[in-house]
């Protein structure tokens, strides 16, 4: 587990992160959205041990990041992809493996097995002997988050893996995650791309130097957006959005064509008697859906309103 409590980050006169209360399970795959400057990597940065908390702590697998001794085996449970991972590009790719591996004190064996492994996977295998220098940016990029898995860690936090991509190599890393989340190692994902949080993780937690939201993609749509349902009827007339209006439970309701859309804290609880509401005037209910909201709109919502 991955628990920040009061976490928080000065630089002189910047506030960089503020009073971070976060709880991330272990098999979880969680992002981290926000616009740029808004803590992000520096809220990695602090959890990887890269750099001290100023207030706070955290504590990952219930080692508190503030204890000497707990970091050396922080370190050894947890891999990061940087923002900007430098690699050695005069070495092939096995060889930039196998130099951090042995960093990380892994055996022969397990370093074979494991860069195989990896390399494989990420299709660098053929390429394995090339110097890395001129791979293309999604290839050095493939071989950075090798580095980052090579001591199998637990936790694996990745700072924007897929911002400098084009969009063919940012699928290969994005997948490669989806596949790191079956294996269910917990992966921390910092970065600005909505689709890919929705796509990759569980829960988002949305960052501008405090934390705005955290929750599933679902839950965020219905505490910023209410649970919204669109009530498709042959014909709205007027006195049907008036009856609704006057309905106790009902937050919200407006018209789209010949649809309703109403708004209610708790659809499984309200919507029937909306229904029979609407049949017993007459209305000629043809459906009846749940709304979804695109994490975009709530991303807009919360980092948008200044
Ligand atoms: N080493 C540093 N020295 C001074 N200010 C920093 C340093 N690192 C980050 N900051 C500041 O902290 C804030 C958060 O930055 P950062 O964590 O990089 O945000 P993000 O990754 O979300 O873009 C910014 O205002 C940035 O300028
Ligand atoms: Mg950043």
């Amino acid at each position: 587990m991955i628990e920040t409590v009061g976490l928080g980050r000065r630089f002189e006169g910047t506030v960089a992160v503020e009073d971070l209360n976060l709880s991330i399970k272990d098999g979880e795959a969680f992002a981290f959205l926000g616009p740029n400057g808004a803590g992000k990597t520096t809220t990695v940065r602090m959890l990887c041990c890269l750099i001290a908390p100023t207030t706070g702590t955290a504590y990952i697998n219930k080692l508190d990041l503030r204890d000497a001794e707990s970091q050396l085996k922080i370190r050894q449970s947890i891999g990061l992809l940087p923002e900007n991972p430098g690699l050695y590009e005069s070495l092939g790719a096995y060889r930039n493996l196998d130099f951090f591996a042995r960093l990380y004190g892994v055996s022969a064996k397990d370093r074979e097995k494991r860069i195989t492994e990896l390399l494989k996977t990420l299709n660098l295998w053929d390429r394995r002997e090339e110097a890395v220098g001129k791979f293309s940016k999604g290839m050095k990029q493939k071989v950075a988050i090798a580095r980052a898995l090579v001591h199998e860690p637990e936790y694996i936090f990745l700072d924007e893996p897929t911002a400098a991509l084009d969009p063919e190599a940012a699928k290969t890393v994005r997948d490669f995650l989806l596949e790191l989340k079956k294996e269910g190692r917990t992966i921390f994902l910092n970065t600005h791309n909505l689709d890919e949080a929705q796509r990759v993780c569980d829960r988002i937690g949305v960052l501008r130097t405090r934390l705005l939201a955290v929750g599933t993609p679902d839950e965020l749509a219905s505490r910023f957006f209410g649970r919204a349902t669109l009530f498709q009827l042959r014909e709205v007339r007027p006195e049907h959005l008036q009856a609704l209006r006057s309905m106790p439970n009902v937050l919200d309701v407006r018209q789209e064509d010949s649809s309703l859309i109403v708004q209610v804290s708790d659809p499984k609880h309200d919507n029937p008697a909306i229904v029979s509401r609407l049949v017993a005037m007459g209305a000629e209910v043809s459906y009846v859906e749940e709304v979804k909201r695109s994490l975009e709109d709530i991303y807009l919502k919360l980092v948008g309103g200044g």
